[in-house]
């Protein structure tokens, strides 16, 4: 069976898809980083662009390689707590930022059903194609679940997400950490602004650990995290008619000890120049020159908590492995 706008099955609650961003409002957004990140000094580019088709399906195997603990620890985790979760939470609906597959939120959804009160699952993703399939899937799996979608960008649209009910709002992955302590206040803040008193906010956080655990689980020995990270030049080539030989570059993640972050970089393996022609914009990497691609930030328990009170949110509770890899918070607004 196959989605559209309008429903799906006679016996089966309406399902809804809507976009906030289109394609070409994505690619103005691309065209707006990619000039500004490229002509800066170190050369930078946001993580959301990775999420294309391909890059979509290579996070879904990073998240099944032997090194990439995070999935599997969050996945546990809310195996044993969600239960906890749902009847803090309260919620009626089940909004998902960044929800790419929705495969660890099925937990989520079974324990907010078993809670008795959930109606809507609302997952949120700038990536349309993770999006589509992720709907295709839970709208066969769970019939009587609402299911109203939103391609969106969660730096942009926060205000603009559905609010049917009493919701609880997840952030899973760690995808917290994308983002530098400055711009999780930001982030944090409008979260808080476009929530309602009572309504409740999850956070999946990768904790700081050894640096060695953490640098594997970002440079995988089967070169998955190397291939999603050179991704980024192919959505650069295809989508800003760029010339970029992905060859000429190598993956490196590096553990930045000051700030508690893995650093994803690509390193330019010889002098190159690089013409972006929808930018008209000629770009020069010198040997060894690095693009920084993403930020990985890691969590301590004691400055989380803290950020999530400056940000308005109160009564957070925190679960974590024995191990301490990973936590699950959930905080009230
Ligand atoms: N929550 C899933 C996926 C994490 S990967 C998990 O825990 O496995 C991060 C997801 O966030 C991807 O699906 C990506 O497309 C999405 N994403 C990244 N930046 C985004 C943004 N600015 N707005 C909306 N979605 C974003
Ligand atoms: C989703 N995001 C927060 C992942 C992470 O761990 O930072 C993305 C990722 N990048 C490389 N591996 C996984």
């Amino acid at each position: 069976m196959s989605l559209d706008t309008n429903g799906r099955t006679s016996t089966s609650v309406p399902s809804r898809l809507t976009s906030l961003l289109t394609d070409e409002d994505l690619r103005q957004s691309l065209k707006e980083d990619a000039r500004t990140g490229l002509s800066a000094s170190p050369k930078w580019l946001p993580p959301k662009y990775f999420y294309d088709q391909r890059g979509s399906e290579l996070f879904e195997e990073i998240t099944r390689l032997p090194e990439y603990y995070p999935t599997r620890t969050e996945r546990t985790l809310l195996r044993e707590h969600a239960g906890e979760i749902a009847e803090l939470a309260g919620a009626e609906v089940l909004l998902e930022l960044g929800s790419g597959s929705s495969e660890k939120t099925r937990l989520l959804l079974d324990a907010l059903t078993h809670a008795g009160r959930l109606t809507t699952y609302v997952p949120v993703d700038v990536s349309s194609s993770a999006l589509t399939q992720a709907m295709e899937a839970l709208a066969e799996e769970r019939p009587g679940l609402v299911l109203n979608g939103v391609v969106a960008d969660f730096d942009q649209h926060l205000a603009q997400l559905p609010a049917p009910g009493r919701r609880l709002i997840a952030l899973l992955g760690s995808t917290l950490g994308n983002y530098d302590r400055p711009g999780r206040e930001r982030f944090l803040r409008s979260v808080a602004d476009a929530m309602d008193p009572g309504e409740s906010l999850l956070l999946g956080l990768d904790l700081v650990k050894d640096p060695g655990q953490l640098v594997a689980a970002y440079d995988d020995a089967a070169g998955v995290t190397a291939e999603f990270n050179l991704n980024a030049l192919h959505v650069l080539n295809r989508s800003l008619r760029a010339d970029f030989d992905p060859d000429g570059f190598r993956h490196l993640a590096r553990w930045n000890t000051d700030e508690e972050r893995i650093e994803m970089r690509l390193v330019a393996e010889r002098s190159t120049r690089v013409e972006l022609r929808e930018l008209d914009l000629t770009i020069d990497f010198e040997d060894g020159e690095e693009l920084l691609t993403e930020l990985s930030c890691k969590f301590r328990r004691s400055s989380a908590a803290d950020e999530l009170t400056e940000a308005g949110f109160r009564d957070a509770r925190w679960w974590t492995d024995p191990d301490e890899a990973y936590a699950l918070v959930l905080a009230k607004r």
